[in-house]
């Protein structure tokens, strides 16, 4: 059938002469495509004969697979050969930089809360935790705050409209969103016992916004129970973590009197600070000429009533506590000033005040050894 002969010599022609993949298409489509010429032979075997059909398929259905191999070895010679030019014009510096990587940084209250688990670890405390979805109970009826005492309306407080479940014989009162970390002193000496010497810090959450409140906020309890605790144990003990925290020993205190339901007697604390360049920098007595008070924190020694409210005999137990806000620690440590902006989420303002994960803080290396407080 030489008509078959001269068409397959003609393809085979057809593609030996590609010599770009981009060619080699084309010869495809114009042999094998719809309109190409092998489908054309393909199409007249419908009108032959029986007898001629038997005779012609074959040769053209030989040819068309001819055709079709010719094709796919023309593809794999061409395609090695844009792989052969790419490999040696290519090469690589296995010397360079890696491209960096995106790297998120870690916010700066966990960053602080992270150093004050260390260094009150370092002191022999342990970490507690406790629900901020809280009843009436813990949050304030434990902490010696009984219904219509006047001390509740110092807290702005979120509530649910829920009643909680009555438990161990007492009712809890309504659920709400725990105004302080406080709850969880009664929480651990429940669960625990005494003696005791517990952190717990933690989102608060009370009704109040502007640059220095926000409706959620965090705080770190503090909790020692044992049976000859005294007020100088509480001093030592403020002093000790503030000048760690703050990695001076240049920290003065000043303890004023004050008042919480949940301690007596209470005790408020004042660190004294210097104007410098119009920021406040903390060190020296708050009485020093150029100098101010700050307060910082909230303690004093456990009420009586809220050791007996949590199952312990306060003529064999007795402690102190004390709460303070972790973002204002951060505030003060590393330098912001809108309390906002730590919980917008902007990512520009956590690359620029956050810190690296490797940033691990620890006594041994310093809470503030190179690279923590330096900006990942
Ligand atoms: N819970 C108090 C507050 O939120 C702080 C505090 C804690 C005061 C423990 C004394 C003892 O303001």
């Amino acid at each position: 059938m030489a008509d078959l002969d001269q068409l397959e010599n003609e393809a085979r022609a057809r593609i030996a002469g590609a010599a770009t993949p981009d060619a080699l298409e084309e010869a495809r489509v114009a042999l094998l495509g719809k309109q190409g010429s092998v489908s054309a032979l393909m199409k007249t075997l419908g009108a032959m004969d029986p007898e001629e059909r038997r005779t012609r398929g074959p040769a053209i259905q030989g040819l068309r697979q001819a055709v079709s191999d010719a094709l796919g070895a023309r593809k794999a010679e061409l395609d090695a050969a844009v792989l052969e030019a790419r490999l040696s014009t290519e090469t690589l510096d296995l010397t360079l930089p890696a491209p960096e990587a995106p790297r998120g940084t870690v916010h700066p209250v966990s960053q602080v809360m992270d150093e004050l688990a260390e260094i009150f670890a370092d002191l022999g405390f342990s970490v507690a935790t406790g629900p901020e979805i809280e009843d009436d109970w813990y949050n304030f009826t434990a902490l010696n705050m009984p219904e219509s005492h006047p001390a509740r309306a110092m807290h702005d407080t979120f509530y649910f409209p829920d009643e909680a479940p009555p438990r161990d014989g007492h009712g809890r009162g309504r659920m709400l969103l725990r105004t302080h970390t406080s709850p969880v002193q009664v929480r651990t000496m429940m669960a625990k016992g005494a003696p005791l010497r517990i952190i717990a810090p933690g989102r608060v959450y009370r009704s109040d916004s502007d640059a220095t409140h926000t409706p959620m906020f965090h705080q770190v309890e503090g909790l020692v129970i044992d049976r000859d605790i005294h007020l100088g144990h509480l001093k030592w003990t403020l002093e000790t973590f503030l000048k760690a925290f703050f990695e001076t020993e240049d920290i003065v205190l000043r303890l004023r009197p004050s008042y919480f339901p949940f301690t007596e007697p209470s005790v408020e604390v004042d660190v004294g600070f210097a104007i410098r360049d119009g920021k406040r920098v903390l060190g020296g007595s708050g009485d020093a000429p150029g100098h101010g008070w700050m307060e910082l924190l909230g303690s004093g020694m456990v009420n009586a009533r809220v050791i007996a409210m949590s199952g312990l005999d306060p003529d064999e137990w007795q402690g102190f506590a004390f709460g303070v806000g972790v973002d204002r620690l951060a505030m003060l440590k590393y330098g912001m000033d809108d309390l906002r902006a730590f919980f917008d989420g902007d990512v520009r303002w956590l690359r620029h005040y956050g810190f690296s994960a490797f940033d691990q803080p620890t006594l041994s290396g310093g809470v503030g050894a190179v690279g923590v407080g330096a900006r990942a």
